[in-house]
């Protein structure tokens, strides 16, 4: 069962969940949501863009109707898309994304990209971010992809502050910077794309460390994630890899194999750079 930690409102997280990103709409989805459930997941991230938030949706509610799990145990995360820019259009995506996925509220809502500086601005998205969190229709809400000036453009007008933020985190990615300005404001980190997709899983200083505790490189990275203060959320439509990712609370890394991990660092970028990345606003 994944372990929680605390918010800066005073609400609980999960500190590991279920990613759904490139998992479409299917019953083998809702099979996996179900699965993950069953496996110990209590938080399931989805977003209005995965184009998957009717499947994810219908895992959940089964789970709850079989009796697995309650909703109140649950931890349910979706993200407003770039195309939904103003107020209004936000607080209709909110309402979308309920219909969609067939619940009363969601427990963290996000805003998904900041967009560019002299591009849309993102105040709007996040004064109705607020407006759903005040009325209490919605637990949380936080953002993604923010580097730190977006940040301090955000907190210089926010009435809440975001209890998350959502960033590529990986071990060719550590995100110090951004990280240790979240840290600082009290907003919690979570990590998107956690296993660069499956593309570090064979690099020998992961392997190196895994064999000393029996483990798998995804299994230490995941670790690494939880033991730094950082949220994690891998995809996986595979059930064995499922369980295994979340198999990660019997076992401790050392300092030591924390800053070997972090000496993998390439400072890159697996997916957009949120500072060129304007795709759809
Ligand atoms: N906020 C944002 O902008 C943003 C952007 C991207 C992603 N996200 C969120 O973050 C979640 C995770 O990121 P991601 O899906 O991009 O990448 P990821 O979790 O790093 O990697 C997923 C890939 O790794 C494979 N995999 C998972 N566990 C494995 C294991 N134990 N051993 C070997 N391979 C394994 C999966 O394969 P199989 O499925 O075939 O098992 C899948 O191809 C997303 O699903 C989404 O919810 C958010």
């Amino acid at each position: 069962m994944s372990k929680m930690t605390k918010l800066n409102n005073g609400n609980q997280i999960p500190t590991l969940g279920y990613g759904t990103f490139r998992s479409p709409e299917s019953d083998n989805l809702s099979a996996c949501v179900k699965t993950a459930i069953e496996s110990g997941y209590r938080l399931i991230d989805t977003a209005a863009i995965y184009e998957n938030e009717a499947s994810v949706g219908k895992g959940i509610n089964e789970a709850i109707s079989e009796g697995i799990v309650s909703r109140e145990e649950l931890f349910i995360t979706s993200k407003v898309w770039n195309d939904h820019t103003t107020y209004e259009e936000t607080l209709q995506a909110y309402e979308e994304a309920l219909k969609k996925m067939q619940l009363d509220y969601l427990d963290l809502y996000l805003l998904h990209w900041p967009g560019l500086d002299n591009d849309n601005d993102f105040i709007p998205q996040w004064q109705a971010l607020e407006t759903l969190y005040k009325e209490g229709k919605v637990k949380n809400i936080g953002v993604c992809n923010f580097h730190v000036h977006h940040l301090e453009k955000l907190l210089a007008v926010a009435e809440v502050v975001p209890a998350i933020n959502q960033i590529e985190l990986n071990p060719l990615q550590s995100q110090k910077k951004v990280h240790s300005f979240n840290i600082e404001k009290g907003i919690q980190t979570e990590a998107w794309t956690p296993l660069v997709n499956g593309e570090i899983l064979e690099n020998k200083t992961l392997q190196t460390i895994a064999s000393k505790y029996n483990k798998t490189t995804a299994q230490v990275i995941l670790r690494w994630q939880i033991q730094t203060n950082v949220i994690t959320i891998p995809k996986s439509l595979t059930p064995s890899r499922i369980k295994e990712n979340i198999d990660i609370y019997d076992f401790e890394l050392t300092a030591d194999d924390i800053l070997l991990i972090e000496s993998l660092n390439e400072d890159g970028h697996y997916g957009p750079n949120p500072d060129h990345f304007d795709f759809g606003r």
